[in-house]
């Protein structure tokens, strides 16, 4: 495999199991050292021990990313462990699956806080140490052509479109599109790269909640929701954690050095806008 991320130091949230060790483990085959940034500390460590076994460096911080204070913690760490941060990945994300009559505060504010607050600190604590990392002369200039950092957000196929039975979640997916245009407006002086992927349906522990609660709620059986929405695919399958990870790679190579503000559907044609 190509080594695009050689040197790079990213890190990776919630990246103790599902989509987001997927992407931790491709950025460290591309050459990346990483911090998994997670809420699970086992996890975390485990995720940890893989990527070494690569012959990459990698540390576990154990963080809430709906907390800012945690989150400049995590970014003080990496800078003094690491030296620098090139790659932000925000993967860390909660879904709550409810009717939106009965939907209570305490879960619009856990999911949003997760999804929404989490991407956008981290962003904003991660930014702030990518631009004070732009060499002076180079900042002076206010151009130059290769890129100062990555960003790469997580929004979802909910956030194209509503959902009766996850109005937090698809809310807090669809403002991750705005978040993600309003980030790369303000680094784009900096040559910083800021742009999002919307992943369908890939089976991960997070699916199978959402197929026990749906199923619940709709009474169907066990399985029955998650084949509902393969059976839209027009690639007719599911996707993989590693399907996701090969474009989230992409947006952090230097590939995509003239990409920012946008949002990438990789969802086997799910969605088409
Ligand atoms: N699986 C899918 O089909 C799908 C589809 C679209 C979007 N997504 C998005 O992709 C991302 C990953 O999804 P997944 O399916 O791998 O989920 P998952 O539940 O399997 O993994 C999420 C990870 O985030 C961690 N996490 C949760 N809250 C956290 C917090 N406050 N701080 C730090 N870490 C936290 C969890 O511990 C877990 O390791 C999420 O943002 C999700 O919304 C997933």
């Amino acid at each position: 495999m190509e080594l695009r991320l050689s040197g790079r130091v990213a890190i990776v949230t919630g990246s103790g199991q599902g989509i987001g060790k997927a992407v931790a483990m491709r950025l460290a085959r591309e050459g990346a050292d990483i911090v998994v940034a997670e809420i699970n500390r086992e996890t975390a460590v485990a995720t940890v021990r893989e990527i070494q076994t690569l012959g990459r460096r990698a540390q576990a911080h154990p963080v809430d990313v709906g907390c800012p204070a945690e989150i400049q913690l995590l970014v003080d760490r990496t800078v003094g462990q690491f030296g620098c941060i090139d790659i932000l990945v925000n993967v860390a994300g909660i879904a709550k699956t409810q009717s939106f009559l009965e939907m209570t505060e305490d879960v619009w504010d856990r999911v949003v806080d997760t999804n929404l607050k989490g991407t956008v600190f981290c962003m904003q604590a991660v930014g702030r140490q990518m631009i004070r990392q732009v060499p002076p002369e180079v900042a002076a200039q206010g151009r130059a052509g290769r890129s100062y950092g990555k960003i790469v957000n997580f929004s979802s196929i909910s956030g194209r479109h509503g959902r009766s039975v996850q109005m937090a979640y698809a809310a807090s997916k669809a403002a991750i599109i705005s978040a993600t245009q309003s980030a790369a407006l303000a680094f784009s002086p900096y040559n910083i790269n800021v742009n999002a992927v919307c992943p369908g349906v890939v089976p991960t522990p997070m699916w199978e909640q959402i197929d026990r609660d749906r199923s619940r709620l709709m009474g169907a059986k066990p399985g029955e929701a998650l084949k509902a929405f393969i059976d839209k695919v027009p690639l007719q399958r599911a996707g993989s954690p590693e399907d996701v990870a090969g474009a989230v790679a992409f947006l952090c190579s230097a590939d995509a050095d003239y990409i920012t503000g946008q949002t990438l559907n990789v969802d086997g044609g799910f969605e088409m806008n």
